[in-house]
């Protein structure tokens, strides 16, 4: 039989591609209020705000300037000064101090699907967002698309480590590939954000059952821990990361050795807790107004989202 849930999860991720629905939603008058509760803002003085108030809760930060898939290249440099804007504000700030507030870069949104030279535009926008992360003394991450992006984004990030060593880069649990590139990443000063995976993927390229990508999850863990890289482990499943504290201890690493993350507004508590613990937690923050995708993938996510979406709707 169906998963219901599972066709609810197919059928919004379907819709985080959709340019009609896109409109339809971010016209309605209540999206903005309901945005708020996974969205820190859309202004960079918002951004900051909320991120100043991690850090001061002993929490750490990874900045998303929201966007995705852009089509024309002003709109990617557009992208790549908003982040230099917001690197330099975090540094003037002194919110990047010991790389505690950082950035995190979607490559389709620094112009990687451009049909023409969308690899190399990509590169050389994230490459000018490096120089302004090394000036501002803190680290990079670039984001993970779809499986169809995994080979491009992987070389674009294995180029800038070239210059700069500390770019992280995110692996999918759900890719059946995903184990060996852990393994291929997990080397000295390696920085690889683990994560489940987001995106609506075909059967002959990523697991389909929750549990098997549970499964998966904990095998890339293994490798990780073990290896010289640095782990960041990005869940909010309560036993995944209670498997990657016994991990970390099995494998002697000390607390600043790995780092757990978290999105912005999911397990807020837990967050603390694990901060309060002596642990490295950092948190992904969005911001701006292309919240679109980002928050139909929150909503795929868990129907308890959903739900609180829906009675916003229905109670205006
Ligand atoms: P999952 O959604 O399966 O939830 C497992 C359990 O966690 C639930 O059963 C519940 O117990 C708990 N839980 C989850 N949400 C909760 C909530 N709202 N309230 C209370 N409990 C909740 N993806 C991607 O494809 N590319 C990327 O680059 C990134 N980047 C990224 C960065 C960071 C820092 C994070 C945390 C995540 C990403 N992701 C991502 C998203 C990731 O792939 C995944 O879709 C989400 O993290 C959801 O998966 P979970 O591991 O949290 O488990």
């Amino acid at each position: 039989m169906i998963d219901p849930s599972t066709v609810l999860r197919q059928g919004l991720l379907g819709l985080s591609r959709s340019k009609q629905v896109r409109q339809v939603i971010e016209n309605a008058p209540v999206s903005r209020d309901v945005v708020r509760r996974f969205v820190a803002g859309v202004g960079t003085d918002e951004c900051l705000s909320a991120v100043t108030d991690l850090l001061h809760g002993g929490r750490l930060a990874t900045i998303d300037f929201l966007g995705e898939d852009t089509t024309d290249q002003s709109h990617a440099a557009y992208t790549r000064d908003a982040y230099l804007t917001l690197l330099t504000a975090l540094s003037d700030a002194g919110l990047t101090a010991d790389g505690k507030a950082e950035v995190s870069v979607k490559l389709s949104a620094v112009g990687q699907s451009l049909p023409q030279d969308g690899e190399q535009i990509a590169l050389d926008n994230a490459r000018q967002i490096c120089e302004a992360a090394k000036a501002a003394g803190t680290t990079v991450t670039i984001d993970m698309e779809d499986h169809t992006t995994t080979d491009s984004t992987l070389g674009i990030v294995r180029e800038l480590r070239a210059d700069f060593p500390w770019v992280g880069a995110v692996l999918q649990a759900y890719l059946h590939r995903t184990e060996a590139d852990c393994r291929d990443f997990a080397t000295e000063g390696s920085r690889i954000r683990l994560c489940k995976g987001a995106y609506k993927e075909p059967e002959s390229v990523a697991y389909q059952d929750k549990i098997e990508v549970d499964k998966s999850y904990v095998r890339c863990l293994k490798v990780l821990m073990e290896g010289a890289g640095y782990p960041m482990v990005a869940s909010h499943d309560p036993r995944l990361i209670e498997i990657a504290g016994s991990l970390a201890d099995k494998n002697l690493r000390e607390a600043g050795s790995f780092e757990f993350q978290m999105l912005f507004g999911i397990r807020p508590d837990e967050q603390q807790r694990l901060a309060a613990a002596g642990h490295q937690m950092r948190v992904y923050v969005p911001y701006g107004d292309e919240w679109y995708g980002y928050l139909m993938r929150r909503m795929a996510e868990r129907p308890a989202n959903t739900m609180f979406f829906m009675r916003a709707l229905a109670s205006k």
